[in-house]
């Protein structure tokens, strides 16, 4: 069986919980996109892990692996390794896997990403400043450090010459040349360490796709900061919808593939860029602070704002979701009233999607349906008919709207506090 996690909003909808939930019965997990700007939260019991590049199954002490479509930055792979080791948690070569064909994330990126970002002033992105834009940028103009460039000491060196010779006018017009330390015997101590990771990933994982092995998938961001569907030009540099699935990793086996679409019961966004549904206002507030919305990776304020099945139906059909896993349900308990936004009105007319032209972005006026709250707790509660009746009402509504399933409903931010509505797909 295989499963992807994948975000169906703007990111941070908690897919690092449910992978960790869903990975007890996996035999790998793998992040096929996106690099360490991804914060991805589990919580077991009275301890709180933050993920940002390893796989979230590593908690659950799985087998986890690493897809070219991710782009590494090394320093970030062993802090991160460092880290979790102090723990109790080990990542070794049984347990974790490189695809030798990653492309690396050098410090030159991450000045480059700093930038690109304040060359756009005012119409800045609000990246992570990871440096993952650049580094997809040097990948698809044929000039990236790879993982396996590692073994060749002179190659690596003059590979990195000339990448560095290729950016040498952006950096010498901000004067940030000398700002570039010479970072290549630091990299080259760690080669013979990254290079115990990696494996021809597409061989390893088609042979386990084949012998009925379970592998799960895990997205990081969310379908609207896709490169291609998301709300560009305020994206992430990498797809991040599920059809990335297949480039980023070689799997090429297509049956059996449930594909989960991790969405909060509101919407939540980080960073610039249209957000139609957007609470600037008590209810937002009450929102960031009751669902705790700060970011992972940079601890910037989420934006907050209603339910948008717009973008949902948009995420469904563009991802193939076959379930939705409805998350935070229990961040709306206290409200009276709930919006759910059912349709957009621009300049006087409808739309059931998010047009591409950025100039529209701004003058979306969302339609809303109002329904009733439940001002009852839901914090814990991991049986469906448990929930109040109008939580059961809300959940219904949506899936009406979503014309989709809802199969998971996450009350909590712990592993336990999970529903699995037709205990269909994994019971822990
Ligand atoms: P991800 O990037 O999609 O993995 O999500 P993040 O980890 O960045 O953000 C989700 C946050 O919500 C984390 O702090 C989770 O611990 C928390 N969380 C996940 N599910 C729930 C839930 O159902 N209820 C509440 N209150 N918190 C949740
Ligand atoms: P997870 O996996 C939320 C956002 C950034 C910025 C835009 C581009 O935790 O859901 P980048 O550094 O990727 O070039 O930034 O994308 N962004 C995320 N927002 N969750 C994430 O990951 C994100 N990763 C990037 O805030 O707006
Ligand atoms: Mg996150």
């Amino acid at each position: 069986m295989f499963y992807t996690i994948v975000g169906t909003q703007w990111g941070d909808e908690g897919k690092g919980k449910i992978v960790d939930w869903i990975s007890s019965k996996a035999d790998l997990i793998v992040r096929y996109q996106g690099g360490n700007n991804a914060g991805h939260t589990i919580k077991v019991d009275d301890k709180v892990y933050k993920l940002n590049l390893l796989p979230s199954g590593i908690i659950n002490n799985k087998k986890c692996a690493i897809g070219n479509g991710v782009v590494l930055d090394p320093w970030a792979l062993v802090n991160e390794i460092d880290n979790l080791k102090k723990e109790g948690i080990d990542v070794n070569c049984d347990n974790l896997f490189i695809a030798d064909n990653t492309c690396l994330i050098l410090p030159i990126h991450k000045l480059l990403d700093e930038i690109n970002e304040t060359s756009r002033g005012q119409n800045e992105i609000g990246t992570t400043k990871k440096g993952i834009g650049p580094a997809y940028e040097d990948k698809v103009g044929r000039r990236a450090v790879r993982i396996c460039d590692l073994k060749y000491p002179s190659y690596l060196k003059q590979k990195i010459e000339d990448l560095h010779r290729y950016h040498s006018d952006k950096l010498l017009a901000q004067n940030l040349d000398k700002k570039l330390s010479n970072y290549f015997d630091e990299l080259l101590s760690m080669a013979d360490y990254l290079n115990s990771f990696t494996v021809p990933m597409w061989k390893m994982i088609n042979e386990l796709g084949s012998n009925n092995k379970t592998i799960v998938f895990e997205g990081a961001q969310g379908s609207m900061l896709d490169i291609d569907f998301g709300t560009y030009p305020y994206v992430t540099s990498s797809n991040t919808i599920s059809g990335q699935v297949f480039s980023g990793t070689g799997f090429s086996l297509k049956n059996n593939h449930k594909i989960l679409g991790i969405t909060k019961a509101y919407t939540t966004r980080v960073g610039s860029g249209p957000f139609p549904t957007e609470l600037k206002d008590n209810i937002g507030n009450h929102l960031g602070e009751k669902g705790k919305e700060f970011g992972t990776v940079t601890k910037r304020k989420r934006r907050c704002g209603w339910f948008d099945s717009v973008l949902l139906k948009q995420s469904i059909r563009l991802n193939g979701v076959t379930d939705i896993v409805l998350t935070k349900l229990d961040v709306l308990d206290e409200l009276k009233e709930i919006k759910i936004c059912i349709g957009y009105n621009i300049e006087g007319k409808e739309y059931d999607y998010l047009p591409s032209e950025e100039f529209l972005f701004d003058k979306i006026k969302p339609i809303y349906k109002k329904v009733e709250g439940w001002q009852t707790s839901t914090a814990g509660i991991n049986n469906f008919n448990d929930l109040p009746k109008n939580a059961i009402n809300y959940i219904k509504i949506l899936e009406d709207l979503m014309e989709s399933k809802i199969s998971i409903v996450s009350t909590g931010p712990d592993r336990k506090e999970t529903i699995d509505i037709f205990e269909t797909l994994l019971k822990i």
